[in-house]
Order: C-alpha cells, then structure tokens, then sequence
C-alpha cells in the first residue's frame, strides 16, 4: 500500500481498513495481517499511557511511538498524527514536527481540523508530504467541543462539514477521517469528494474504517463507544491466560521437566 492505492481503492470501490498500532509487537502481528494501513494515533496518551484526552501526546512521543510501530512493521503504511497545537505554531514548528514524525517512520502525517491551519496543510503537502485530514470530531478540540460527542448534527454544521472536506481536498489531503457524524453526513461527506473518507463512528457509507486497536480487541475497560464492535473478546482471554499461569505456579506445575534445563 502506498498513498496512490488510497485513491485506487476508493475509485474501484473497495473499502479501506485502518487500525491505531502504538508499539513493536502489536506491530509486527500487524505487519502480517491484511489491514491496509496503520495509524499512529494520539490516542495512544489515553489508551498507552493513561492521560484522559490526547492532549498530552508530543511531538516526541509520537515520533517514539512511531519509530518502535516502524520497526514491527516495515512493510506497511504508517500515518501519524501531528499532536496537539504542533500544526499551530506556524510553518517553521509545524515542519519541525512532521521533519522529526517522518524520519521516525511514517509515511504520512494526520492533522485534524482545517480552520486557521490551511495554509500550513497546504505548505506540508507541498513539501513532499502525505497529509491525512481529520473532521467531525476532532478529539484534540474536545475542551471547545464540550467532550467526546456525535458533531455536525445540525443541517448549518453539516453544510460546513462537507465545505471543509472540499477544502482539504483542494489543499492536497490525500484522504480524510471523518470521525462521529451522523452516518447520513459520512456518506454525503464521502461522496461529495474524490479522495477517500474513512470514518469512525460515521456509519457504512465511507470509504473505509478506522478503529482503536484496543477497542476492537475487547481491551479496554470503562466506556465504550456505540460505533465499537469487540472483535474478540481479549480482556477475558488475556485475564484468562494471565490466571492459569498464576494457577500453575502456585501448584508447582510449572515449569515442567520439559521447560528446565538440566544441569
Ligand atoms: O488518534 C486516533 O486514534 C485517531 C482515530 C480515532 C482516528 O485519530
């Protein structure tokens, strides 16, 4: 996969699948799987290291992250996201990001939202780089936005929704996320530009999917949102396994004479 075979697949009308990958071993699995894209998400400063929104996650921990996902992973496309206010700083601290994001890995850059960073979108892709755009909701924003809630429900918010993916398109995003719209708006969205749209909790009608690792893994604990499905079960498998080896120490029947070595 390559930033080209984003448009292919929309223009042939087979869906992309794109899942959040934090780390080396979650990589490498990953790596071998059919999953055509990988997206270090900022999400990994709640989900990895606990914080209660993405704001915390920096340039450097993305690159971190990055590096370690590249290095599980060397056969797939890695986008990252750019972090909270590095795209708002001006041109300079902006390409200083996505400078230190790429030569961790990555071979593209996710930014979300369009207003009052346009301009540095524009001057990012014009530098050689693949711009990922990220609209509805943008967690990033979520103290202006007043939480983590459905967006543009309202016809006026959902008229600006579709000018703004029109505007990301003009500016050189070679696809964008759409995230918790209305399923209506997803499809409208995806059909109202050429590049693809891939949501996440914006309904069937997009041009691919995209999902927390952990939330379609069954991991995570607490809240889960109404777009997830829980491909496995893992709290329980993980708890599970975690339990018989707990079991099998405590009864001494591990290791066996199989598993020691002789002296
Ligand atoms: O950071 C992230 O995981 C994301 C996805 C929710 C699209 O941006």
């Amino acid at each position: 996969m390559n930033k080209l075979d984003f448009q292919k697949m929309k223009n042939r009308r087979q869906p992309i699948s794109m899942v959040t990958c934090y780390d080396y071993w979650t990589a490498s699995i990953m790596n071998n799987t059919d999953i055509d894209c990988l997206l270090v998400g900022d999400s990994l400063a709640m989900v990895i290291h606990g914080h209660p929104s993405t704001i915390p996650a920096d340039t450097e921990l993305m690159a971190l992250h990055t590096q370690a996902v590249r290095r599980g992973a060397p056969d797939k496309f890695i986008i990252t996201d750019i972090p909270f206010l590095a795209h708002r700083k001006g041109i300079i601290p902006a390409m200083e990001s996505v400078e230190k994001i790429i030569k961790a890995g990555a071979n593209a850059v996710k930014i979300e939202g369009i207003e009052g960073h346009e301009d540095i979108i524009r001057y990012i892709v014009e530098s050689g780089i693949p711009v990922m755009g990220h609209i509805g909701l943008t967690p990033q924003s979520f103290n202006q936005l007043g939480g983590f809630k459905v967006q543009n429900k309202t016809e006026s918010s959902a008229v600006q929704l579709i000018e703004q993916g029109k505007r990301l398109e003009a500016a050189g995003c070679f696809s964008i996320v759409g995230e918790c719209i209305p399923s209506q708006l997803g499809q409208k969205l995806a059909e109202s530009i050429d590049i693809p749209v891939i949501g996440i909790g914006a309904g069937n009608g997009t041009d691919g999917q995209v999902l927390v690792l952990q939330d379609l893994l069954g991991v995570t604990s607490g809240y889960t949102p109404k777009f997830v499905r829980k491909f496995m079960n893992g709290t329980e498998m993980i708890s599970d396994a975690l339990n018989a080896f707990n079991k099998s120490v405590k009864e001494k029947t591990f290791p066996s004479k199989e598993e020691s070595y002789n002296g």
